[in-house]
């Protein structure tokens, strides 16, 4: 189930701002919930983030919801974290005195969950000793805040009290929140990297998988609770703690560590770059080039196994199975094909000819395909961005 965050608008001129922050928390697969002041009503519409964050937006202690029954004693109940962004002088003070005249500030005292606190103000406002005194006592009861960034002012002063980016805020919101352990009982089952194909004891044929995306499932499976068997052809990144590592350099070495560990696993995932073929009779010793240059030889290949088809074929009942198709044309088509080929429940296609897709970067441009009438193309977001999704969907069709 998605985490909630509420998001606790005040009157600033920043508070337009937080449009944005609400739109990149709704692409975190976020449920967001958006309290605003009648102040923050003031300077965007409630509307607006009515609009971003796909539900009721909250903004006044007296209307009957919808959804609750007591409106801030229900929204507190669901919150994962409460962000009050922009957060002015005023509302600073109201929380550090526990007072509780509006929806917001209600909340606030029924929450229960972390708070992040980020202010925005003119300079000499925030500097002011009563907000700072508000400040330190919040900081003692375990609130969290973010410095404003310093910079013009809307007010035309330079100096502090600029909204932080929304970016550091939606990083500091993702330190927070402590992972979810959606997957504790879970078995997950993840290759990744290159395999390696000896052509003589010193050469051999691999490609260009940095194995950052398999890593980034390993950690995140790993974070979320899950039981994860992590085997791998040689990388250069760091192993994920709390995975069972396995290294191997062939296809055929990590098929056979794959069967091996298959028997009772909950999720299967196959975004190892497996080399389809290799040197059918590796050579004993170093080939030796020609002196004169004239040297000219043929490596005779052989193929080998289709992994996860051969998981595929040995596939137990509720086990999902997650295989990657990197494709430079015809995307969808090639996928589907896969998907039923290799007999998963779910692809994970991608145009590798696009900037910011594919091998050897930190970001994807993905679609999750499990059938022709369930595709849901994703925006260029990071791996471990990509890694939370797949995992949300594999969970998801877990049920
Ligand atoms: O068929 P293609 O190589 O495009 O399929 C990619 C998917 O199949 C990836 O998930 C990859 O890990 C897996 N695969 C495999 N064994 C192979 C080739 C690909 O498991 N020999």
């Amino acid at each position: 189930m998605a985490q909630t965050i509420g998001i606790g608008m005040c009157g600033g001129i920043a508070a337009y701002k937080i449009a944005d922050l609400v739109s990149k928390l709704k692409k975190h697969d976020f449920d967001v919930i958006v309290m605003m002041t009648e102040a923050a009503a003031r300077f965007i519409t409630p509307l607006t983030l009515q609009t971003l964050s796909g539900r009721e937006v909250l903004t006044d202690l007296w209307t009957e919801s919808r959804e609750w029954k007591v409106q801030h004693v229900g929204v507190a109940e669901q919150l994962d974290l409460l962000v009050i962004a922009p957060a002015t002088a005023n509302f600073i003070a109201k929380m550090a005195h526990g007072l509780a005249d509006d929806l917001l500030s209600t909340v606030v005292l029924a929450n229960t969950a972390p708070v992040l606190v980020v202010p925005s103000m003119n300079t000499n406002m925030f500097e002011n000793p009563a907000v700072q005194d508000n400040i330190q006592s919040l900081l003692r009861r375990g609130y969290h805040f973010m410095d404003p960034d310093s910079g013009l002012l809307a007010c035309g002063v330079t100096g502090k009290g600029r909204l932080p980016e929304v970016d550091d805020i939606l990083k500091h919101i993702l330190a927070l929140l402590k992972p979810r352990q959606d997957l504790a009982g879970r078995k997950i089952l993840i290759n990744a990297g290159s395999t390696c194909e000896d052509i003589d004891p010193v050469r051999f044929i691999t490609n260009r998988s940095t194995g950052k995306m398999g890593y980034a499932l390993a950690r995140t499976a790993a974070a979320r609770g899950a039981e994860v068997v992590l085997v791998s052809g040689p990388t250069h990144l760091e192993i994920p703690s709390g995975v069972e590592f396995i290294s191997v350099r062939s296809a055929r070495d990590m098929c056979a560590a794959m069967l091996q560990h298959q028997p009772g696993c909950d999720i299967i995932i196959g975004a190892a770059a497996v080399g389809d073929f290799r040197p059918a009779t590796p050579a004993e010793q170093k080939i030796k080039k020609n002196e004169d240059g004239s040297g000219r030889i043929t490596i005779d290949l052989a193929q080998n196994p289709d992994i996860l088809k051969e998981l595929g074929k040995k596939k137990e009942p509720g086990c999902i199975m997650i295989g990657f198709a990197a494709e430079t044309e015809n995307v969808l088509e090639n996928a589907l094909a896969k998907l039923a080929a290799k007999n998963l429940d779910l692809i994970v296609a991608n145009d590798v000819s696009m900037e910011g897709a594919g091998f050897a970067c930190d970001t994807n441009i993905c679609t999750l395909i499990s059938s022709r009438t369930d595709i849901r193309p994703m925006p260029l977001i990071s791996k471990d961005d990509v890694a939370e999704a797949i995992l949300n969907r594999a969970a998801e069709l877990l049920l």
